[in-house]
């Protein structure tokens, strides 16, 4: 209120002289009163910019525009880049309602008073260093609906006040160095639609996330979580789990028909990849290399259409033979099956795929034997990958396919 009657007074002064200039001014005087910044909210900003050490602020990075002798709200888009406000039509204050920084390694903490920001909606620090824990304050942003602290240096634990913002769609706490587990309660926030906790030190289970029922991606890779999976939001389309070391049946997924990107790999799995999960109609990448599963069932598709492209079941106990159906998925093209017990021969309709479609195929490392269909080498050119290590009569190695040879005889009596 004192700077607005600051300017009535300097424009009344002006009017003795310049009437145009004062009607000028006068228009925007409403504007002017109503538009300025609730001075916490402007402390706050402050000290947003106090926690992060001044020589991280590159000149012409968005905090490096963040002038305090103007005021946030009224800037004129050369200040206080990566800050929206809102302007209520009734004559109360600015509110701060997104704070989105740029990625330029900011190196600091967030403060605990960003709390105090109780009408933002959007917080993005993503790709910066802000090191320490995520305050618990935080619980106070009840109307944040984004939330990206991703490929930072936060440590400790995920707050478990998390849980209250009610409200956040998007969650992305990914590429931190955070420990502890997953905050129980999680399943409160039924408005997630994308969750992403990947590379942390998470241990523990993963908890119930049926409650989140608008969950459309889910990202918990890289991580040390344990134990059995949970049942899972049928909505999800992506789901990665991969680098953990969770264990059992994988029977969950197999509800989750809208899937089209599926990464177990490199867990404790073991059990069937049942028929359900090929049968997916949206699934275009499954990985479930580097587990324990000694099945894979697929059914034949060549009355319907399927969109997986990429499938990778390397090194895992599969054993039977080789599975055929493979061959009736349209849009398969990358095949990886090395490193399991498959026995017997390699299907002619394998020969069929190499002619037509198929242009990564390893099946190395096996116990397969017979002859190969000779598309095998009259094509071999088209396809990268590798038949080593395997029982096959002749693998010409003048192919590249067949680089690194056979099993000796002793390894392929079984
Ligand atoms: C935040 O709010 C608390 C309690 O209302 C107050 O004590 C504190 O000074 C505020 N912090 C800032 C930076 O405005
Ligand atoms: C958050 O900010 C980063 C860095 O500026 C940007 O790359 C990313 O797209 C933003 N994320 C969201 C969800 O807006
Ligand atoms: C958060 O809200 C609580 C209760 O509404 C209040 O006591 C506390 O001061 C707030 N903290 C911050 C940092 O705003
Ligand atoms: C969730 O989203 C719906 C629809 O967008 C909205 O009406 C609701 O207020 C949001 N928040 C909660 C807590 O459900
Ligand atoms: C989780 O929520 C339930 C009720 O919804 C509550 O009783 C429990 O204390 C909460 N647990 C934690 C760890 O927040
Ligand atoms: C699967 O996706 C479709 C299309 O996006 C959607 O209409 C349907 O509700 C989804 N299924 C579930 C169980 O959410
Ligand atoms: C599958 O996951 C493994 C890690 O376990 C990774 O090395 C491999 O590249 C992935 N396969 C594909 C096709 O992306
Ligand atoms: C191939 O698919 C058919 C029909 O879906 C099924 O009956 C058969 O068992 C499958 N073959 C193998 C080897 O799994
Ligand atoms: C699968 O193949 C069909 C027909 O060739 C094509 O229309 C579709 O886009 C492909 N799907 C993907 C995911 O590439
Ligand atoms: C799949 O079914 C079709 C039609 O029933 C049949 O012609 C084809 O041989 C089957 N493919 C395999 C690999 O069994």
């Amino acid at each position: 209120m004192a700077a607005a009657t600051l300017i009535l007074h300097f424009i009344s002064f002006l009017s003795h002289h310049y009437l145009v200039v004062t009607t000028l001014f006068l228009s925007l005087i409403p504007m002017l009163i109503h538009s300025s910044t609730l001075d916490s909210d402007i402390e706050v900003l402050r000290t947003v910019k106090h926690s992060v050490d001044s020589t991280s602020i590159s000149s012409d990075s968005f905090l490096d525009t963040w002038d305090f002798r103007v005021d946030p709200c009224q800037s004129t888009g050369r200040h206080f880049l990566g800050v929206l406000c809102s302007f209520p039509l009734d004559n109360s204050p600015s509110r701060i309602i997104a704070i989105d920084l740029d990625d330029v390694g900011y190196d600091g903490f967030l403060t605990p008073s960003i709390g105090n920001l109780t009408e933002l909606t959007t917080l993005n620090l993503s790709k910066n260093k802000f090191r320490r824990t995520i305050p618990e304050s935080i619980s106070n942003l009840t109307k944040l609906t984004k939330l990206s602290l991703s490929d930072n240096c936060l440590a400790g634990t995920i707050p478990t006040e998390i849980t209250l913002l009610k409200n956040l769609e998007y969650l992305d706490i990914s590429g931190n160095t955070l420990s502890g587990s997953i905050p129980i309660n999680i399943s409160r926030l039924r408005n997630l639609s994308y969750l992403h906790m990947a590379r942390n030190a998470l241990t523990g289970t993963i908890p119930d996330l049926t409650g989140l029922w608008q969950l459309e991606t889910l990202d918990l890779s890289f991580n040390q979580l344990y134990g059995n999976l949970p049942y899972f939001p049928l909505r999800l389309t992506t789901l990665s789990l991969n680098d953990n070391i969770l264990t059992g049946h994988i029977s969950p997924v197999n509800m989750l028909s809208n899937l089209s990107r599926l990464d177990l790999s490199h867990n404790l799995f073991s059990g069937i990849i049942g028929k359900e999960i090929l049968s997916f109609p949206r699934l275009v990448y499954l990985n479930v290399s580097n587990n324990q599963f000694n099945a894979i069932e697929a059914a034949n598709f060549s009355m319907e259409e399927r969109q997986l492209q990429f499938l990778d079941a390397e090194n895992n106990n599969l054993h039977g033979l080789l599975p055929v159906n493979l061959t009736t998925i349209q849009n398969l093209t990358a095949i990886n099956l090395a490193r399991n017990e498959f026995a017997g021969p390699i299907p002619r309709e394998f020969g069929n795929k190499i002619e037509q479609s198929w242009r990564i195929l390893y099946l190395d490392n096996n116990f397969l034997s017979g002859d190969l269909p000779p598309e095998f080498i009259t094509h071999s050119k088209r396809i990268s990958g590798s038949l080593a290590n395997n029982c096959l009569k002749s693998c010409p190695v003048h192919i590249k396919l067949c680089r690194g040879g056979q099993r000796p005889a002793s390894e392929c009596i079984r």
